[in-house]
């Protein structure tokens, strides 16, 4: 009888160590669950949340479609200065990049003098129709070239516009360093302890084509001239983009020459067409006018984008 009464006792006492452990179960889980959900919500309403779009095919037909608060991406920090007068250009870059004399003066340094050659010309669609057609349209008071190697181009565009009697400033932003073993193709060109002599070349041919009072260099990387014009209020009413061929080269200096492109100006450039980096210069041409709402024309090789003209 007593056994009986004792293994009920242990029965009943296994019993309420389940319900307390099912008890316990329960209320743990529902915890762990509850962190759970807590962290989700969290998460899910948090301000800095980043939804994924997956990238869309970008398709050379129909208006932009970039919601406006992407745009929020793109943002830069410099504000530009308010535009100089064009009459002014000039000086100011003399004065704020060569210490206020001309890079032309005392041309050439003796110890270049012997490696120069007294012209020494060579572009790739640097006499196209366009130059002609678009500063004829334009007829600008500021040109700048953002990648300018020898000259050809830059010459071509001074002879036009003294053609046309313009008074024309052109700006040649090149780092004057070609690209790493350009020299390949360009034995001619020399070099001291591993500085090409292209900026020198580039002088001497500016100064047997008699265009030091058009022509200008500025000897830096797109990117810093770009933003010092931008900083200076030096506007350009024509702006070509010749440098660096690959998507993101290509892709800056197309944003940041627009930042000082004259509204109603034109910016245009070269390579539309070459398959360098899978079409580099075109997909970044046909991103930029997409977010922007403009529309790109074809001259040659050449884009044309008309900051008057939008889809
Ligand atoms: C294709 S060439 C320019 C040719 C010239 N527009 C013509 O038609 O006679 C490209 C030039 O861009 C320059 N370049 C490339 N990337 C550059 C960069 N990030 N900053 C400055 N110059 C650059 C090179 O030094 C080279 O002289």
């Amino acid at each position: 009888m007593k056994e009986k009464e004792n293994q009920r006792s242990l029965h009943h006492n296994q019993k309420n160590l389940v319900n307390v452990t099912m008890k316990l179960f329960a209320k743990s889980t529902a915890y762990v669950i509850l962190l759970l959900l807590s962290y989700t919500l969290g998460y899910l309403s948090s301000t800095t949340s980043y939804s994924y779009t997956p990238p869309q095919p970008l398709t050379d037909d129909g208006p932009a479609i970039v919601p406006a608060n992407q745009l929020d991406n793109f943002r830069v920090t410099t504000r530009c200065a308010d535009s100089l007068p064009s009459q002014l250009v000039r000086q100011t870059i003399v004065d704020r990049i060569f210490n206020a004399t001309s890079p032309y003066a005392n041309f050439p340094p003796p110890h270049v003098s012997q490696l120069l050659r007294t012209k020494r010309v060579k572009g790739w669609g640097s006499y196209g129709g366009v130059f002609e057609r678009l500063i004829k349209k334009v007829r600008p008071r500021v040109v700048v070239e953002v990648g300018t190697f020898l000259g050809a181009s830059a010459l071509h565009m001074a002879n036009l516009t003294r053609q046309l009697g313009l008074e024309t400033q052109i700006l040649c932003v090149d780092d004057f360093r070609g690209w790493p073993g350009f020299r390949d193709k360009f034995k001619d060109i020399h070099m001291i302890n591993g500085d090409v002599l292209l900026y020198y070349q580039f002088m001497q041919n500016v100064i047997y084509f008699n265009a030091t009072d058009t022509v200008l260099p500025l000897p830096y990387s797109s990117g810093s001239a770009l933003m010092k014009l931008c900083e200076w209020g030096v506007v350009g009413d024509l702006i070509e983009i010749d440098a660096g061929h690959d998507f993101n080269s290509a892709w800056a200096d197309i944003n940041r020459a627009w930042r000082i492109l004259r509204p109603g100006g034109v910016i245009f450039g070269h390579d539309y067409f070459t398959a360098a980096d899978n079409r580099g210069v075109r997909r970044a041409v046909n991103l930029f006018a997409k977010i922007n709402g403009l529309q790109v024309q074809t001259d040659g090789q050449h884009w044309v984008i008309d900051s008057t003209v939008n889809v």
